[in-house]
């Protein structure tokens, strides 16, 4: 497929208007109680091999799709949400913006509520060069600011394990990997955290921890989750979110 032949737009508008729909109505929570099949995980090898071209993604192009696909009307304008219901895809490198595409092509990540649906479907309407695209366009954009539900006195309480982790529990500092200030990873597919929205941080640490998210390699991410407590879980959210930037980047 090349650049030009898309799928419509209108296809991609039927998506969100389903989900949107489903999400009104509350019949999505229903499905979350039946079986789900075993779920795929990478291979080193593999992910390396399908973001090789990853680099070649072109920003303008990506600021098209933002649009023309209608991604901008739940991520915002430039890729850093403006509903606390959806992340903020700003302040990450390409990799992990690419990666996260091809985790929900590949049903790697599922949720309870049924929001990461939406991307499981948004996904396959996108060939590996318009991902490149995206993912060049939203790591140019300015990193997220200060989301306004951000609670400072909840964030206070998250610093400690955040830049120290705790030894007892086998918990790395989450520094370690994501940057002394969550600015992003050691690895170009370790994401930011700084500026998240607690929410979007909250579910996907809690999906890590029920196994349905199964997108990070080796289950490093599982493994840590597992030991940390839902208090835990919700003060680390408020200490990341509190790291976002302060200067307006709408
Ligand atoms: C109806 C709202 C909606 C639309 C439209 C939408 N997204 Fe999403 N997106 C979400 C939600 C909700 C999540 C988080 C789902 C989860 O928990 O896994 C998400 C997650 C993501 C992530 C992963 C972020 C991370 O930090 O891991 C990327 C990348 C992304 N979307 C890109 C896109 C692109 C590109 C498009 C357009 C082709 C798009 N989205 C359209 C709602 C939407
Ligand atoms: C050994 C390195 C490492 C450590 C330590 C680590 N992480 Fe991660 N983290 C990763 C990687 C790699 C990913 C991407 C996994 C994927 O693609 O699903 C990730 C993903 C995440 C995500 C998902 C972000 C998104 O945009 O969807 C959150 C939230 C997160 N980590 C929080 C934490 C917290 C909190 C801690 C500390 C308790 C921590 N991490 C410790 C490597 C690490």
């Amino acid at each position: 497929m090349t650049r030009s032949t898309l799928h419509s737009p209108l296809t991609a508008l039927k998506t969100v208007a389903l989900v949107l729909f489903a999400g009104v109505c509350g019949f999505a929570q229903a499905a979350a109680h039946t079986p789900v099949a075993p779920m795929p995980e990478w291979e080193a090898a593999q992910l390396e091999e399908a973001l090789a071209n990853v680099s070649n993604g072109n920003a303008k192009e990506g600021e098209r799709l933002n649009h023309f696909l209608y991604c901008s009307a739940c991520h915002g304008d430039n890729g850093n949400s403006q509903s606390r219901n959806w992340p903020s895809l700003t302040g990450q490198k390409p990799d992990y913006i690419m990666k996260t595409l091809l985790d929900y092509q590949r049903d790697m990540r599922r949720d309870h509520y049924r929001k990461a649906y939406v991307m499981n479907r948004m996904s396959q309407l996108l060939s590996p060069p318009q991902m490149a695209d995206l993912a060049a366009y939203y790591a140019q954009q300015p990193a997220p600011v200060v989301p306004p539900q951000t609670d400072l006195k909840l964030a206070k309480l998250g610093a400690r394990l955040a830049l120290q982790g705790d030894d007892k529990r086998g918990i790395t500092a989450c520094a370690a990997c994501h940057g002394e200030h969550g600015e992003s990873g050691i690895t170009p597919d370790t994401p930011a955290l700084a500026g998240q929205t607690p929410e979007y941080f909250i579910q996907a640490m809690q999906m890590y921890k029920a196994g349905m998210r199964t997108s990070d390699i080796g289950g490093v991410m599982r493994m840590f989750a597992k030991n940390l407590s839902d208090r835990d879980i919700t003060v680390l959210a408020h200490y990341y979110a509190s790291l976002g930037s302060r200067t307006a980047a709408r």
